[in-house]
Formats: structure tokens, C-alpha cells, sequence
């Protein structure tokens, strides 16, 4: 790895807290600062067996912080930035969306402009296929040439977040890369996002919610074959271009009901039909061809098996999302941190 000294932030979320673990598993010559304002989705739990690792440290505050970013950033000292912290659940955006605006909108200013005043700092930003907006069941994939049109106020501020990084790239030269990526899964989801909310409420015996007749398509990535195209990108990316991953696994959000019914073997009559989300997108897809031929980066991991694998953990690791759904995940900074 060419870079020795990485600020990752909003590293105690899911994405980010697998990509610290990948990282710092494949590279032992790296250090890792993870940034994180730990809202209800940052917990440290994920990162739970690196405490007391030597080349990592968590750092515990907002991206929107100027001067703690400085800090940060000079005092260990930084050489590549990677940016997952975000607001990410399109429900919390369509009810209030001062908070995405504020962390994925002004949060990216702030860590752009740190990155340039401190040496033109590597910068990869994390986003989402949702800023391309949807597509119709006989649409061609989204790929980096389709126009951006986002739907919901999170893909918005997404989208918001993509042009700001762009346009250092374009008006200072800043060596930026962005990748927007489909649906993840894998352990330490937050589970109100589907397929850990549907894996821990049939294992606690309740119903499963649905939205509307659940014909709503999204393409599912294993977190872990998307935080290698990361990796990827960060050592091969081409500056100031964009690299859009996906899993190639398109399902309706009632196939994957299905699916983790049938895994769990229960009935079908747990699902609760409820009403639709507002401006509901209907369908994702991706096209990576672009990825696939400039890095030689594709989705390793099946779904079926990605899923067995994923389902399997969240069995076997009640501790963690009890403590989430009962709230109580929130004291464990305050018991390890005495604040
Ligand atoms: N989950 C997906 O399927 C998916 C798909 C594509 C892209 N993404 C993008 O990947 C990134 C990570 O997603 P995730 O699912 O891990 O999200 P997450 O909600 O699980 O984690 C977000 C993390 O950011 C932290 N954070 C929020 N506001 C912050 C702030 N102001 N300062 C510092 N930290 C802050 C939170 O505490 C949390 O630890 C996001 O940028 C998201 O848009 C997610």
C-alpha cells in the first residue's frame, strides 16, 4: 500500500468499520485514524477486537469540526483520507434532513478544504448509485456517465457530496477519487437497513415489515467485495475519475424476504405488508464494466453463499444487535472512554 497513514472517517458505521478491519488485516505497515462522530449508527462494538491494536486509533468527533480535522490530520500525520461518515438511511432523510445536509454536504467542504491545505491530501470519497436516481425495469444500468438525479433527500445530499469532490479535483487539483456502489450487506449492518432487520426480527419471532407489494429492485454487494474495490482504487484509480461497483445481484426487496425466510426456515405469513415509503425508487442497477476492465476489480462473493454467511453471523452474534434495539450499544463509548 503506498500510503502509510489513513484518516478514514465515519469508521465506526458498517461500511468503514469492515474496510479498518480489512485493512489493517492485509497491511501491517499502515496506521489507521478513525474519525467518527458516533451518531445512533457509529458504534464502536464493530471495531471491538482492534482496541488494542498499535496501528489503530479512534478519534472520537464530527467531520463538520474545522479544527479537529486539522488536527487530526496533522498530528498523525496524514497521507489519505477516505470518507464513509454519512447519514445513510433514506427513511431518517425523508423525515428530517437537516442532518444529511449538514454531514454529507457541509462535512465534505470541511475534510475537502483540509485535504488541500494540508498538502493536497489523497481524498477517496464513499458514495451510493442512489445520486443517479432510477430506473425503469427495462432500463440499461446506471454506469459514470449516467446523469445525476436524485430522488430523495439523502441521494441528494450524496449527489451534493460528489460534486464538491469533483469540482477540488477540477478547481485545485486535488488528487480525488469517487466510488458509487449499490446496496451492501454483511455483519455489523445497523438493522434497520433490510436484510438485518429482516435476519433479527424472525430470529426474536416477529414480523417482518415490507413495503408496499415489495416489487422495488435493488443490486446487493457483499461489503467486503466492495471495500477490496476501494482498496483498488486507492492504489490504481485514475485521479479525479469516478468508479461505479456493484454486485450484479439485482432482487426485488420480496425476493430477499424470501430468500432469508427460506434460509431461517420460517413461513411466509411473518411478512406485514405496509404502506409505501414516499418517492419509493424502483429499481438500481449497476454497470462496473468500467471498474472491471481499468482495475481487474469484480464481485468475488455469491449472493446466496454472501448471504448464508451473513445470516449465520447475525445468529450467532445476538449480543451485538440486542444491545443496538434495546439502545444500550450507545453506553459502551461512555464505559471504555469515561465521558
Ligand atoms: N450501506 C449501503 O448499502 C451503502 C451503499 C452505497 C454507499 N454507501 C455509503 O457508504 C458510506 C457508509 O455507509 P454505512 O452504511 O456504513 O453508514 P452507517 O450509517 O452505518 O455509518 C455512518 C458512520 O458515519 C458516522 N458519522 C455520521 N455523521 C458524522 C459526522 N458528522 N462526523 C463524523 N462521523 C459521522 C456515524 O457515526 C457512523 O459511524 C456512506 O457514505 C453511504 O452513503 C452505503
Amino acid at each position: 500500500m503506498q500510503y502509510k497513514n489513513i484518516l478514514v472517517t465515519g469508521g465506526a458505521g458498517f461500511i468503514g468499520s469492515n474496510f479498518i478491519r480489512f485493512m489493517l488485516g492485509k497491511y501491517s505497515e499502515i496506521k489507521i485514524v478513525n474519525l467518527d462522530a458516533l451518531t445512533y449508527a457509529g458504534n464502536l462494538e464493530n471495531l471491538k477486537d482492534l482496541e488494542e491494536n498499535v496501528n489503530y486509533k479512534f478519534v472520537h468527533g464530527d467531520i463538520c469540526d474545522e479544527k479537529l480535522v486539522n488536527e487530526t490530520i496533522r498530528n498523525n500525520p496524514i497521507d489519505l483520507i477516505v470518507n464513509f461518515a454519512a447519514e445513510s438511511h433514506v427513511d431518517r432523510s425523508v423525515i428530517d434532513s437537516s442532518s444529511f445536509i449538514q454531514t454529507n454536504v457541509v462535512g465534505i467542504r470541511v475534510l475537502l478544504d483540509a485535504a488541500l491545505e494540508n498538502g493536497k491530501i489523497r481524498f477517496h470519497h464513499i458514495s451510493t448509485d442512489e445520486v443517479f436516481g432510477h430506473l425503469k425495469a427495462d432500463e440499461q444500468p446506471f454506469d459514470e456517465l449516467t446523469p445525476y438525479n436524485p430522488r430523495s433527500p439523502y441521494s441528494a445530499s450524496k449527489a451534493a457530496s460528489d460534486h464538491l469532490a469533483r469540482a477540488y479535483f477540477y478547481t485545485h487539483k486535488l488528487p480525488i477519487t469517487i466510488s458509487n456502489c449499490s446496496n451492501n450487506y454483511g455483519p455489523y449492518q445497523f438493522p434497520e437497513k433490510l436484510i438485518p432487520l429482516v435476519t433479527t426480527n424472525l430470529a426474536e419471532n416477529k414480523k417482518v415489515p415490507i413495503y408496499g407489494t415489495g416489487e422495488n429492485i435493488r443490486d446487493w454487494i457483499h461489503v467486503d467485495d466492495h471495500n477490496r474495490g476501494v482498496e483498488m482504487i486507492i492504489e490504481k484509480g485514475i485521479i479525479g475519475e469516478t468508479y461505479c461497483l456493484g454486485g450484479d445481484t439485482e432482487k426485488t426487496n420480496l425476493e430477499i424476504i424470501e430468500k432469508i425466510l427460506e434460509i431461517m426456515g420460517k413461513k411466509k405469513d411473518q411478512i406485514e405488508y405496509i404502506e409505501d415509503r414516499k418517492g419509493h425508487d424502483l429499481r438500481y442497477a449497476i454497470d462496473f464494466s468500467k471498474a472491471k476492465s481499468e482495475l481487474g476489480w469484480e464481485p468475488q462473493i455469491a449472493f446466496e453463499k454472501g448471504l448464508k454467511e451473513t445470516i449465520e453471523w447475525y445468529k450467532n452474534n445476538p449480543d451485538w444487535w440486542q444491545k443496538i434495539k434495546s439502545g444500550e450499544y450507545q453506553e459502551y463509548y461512555k464505559k471504555q472512554y469515561g465521558e
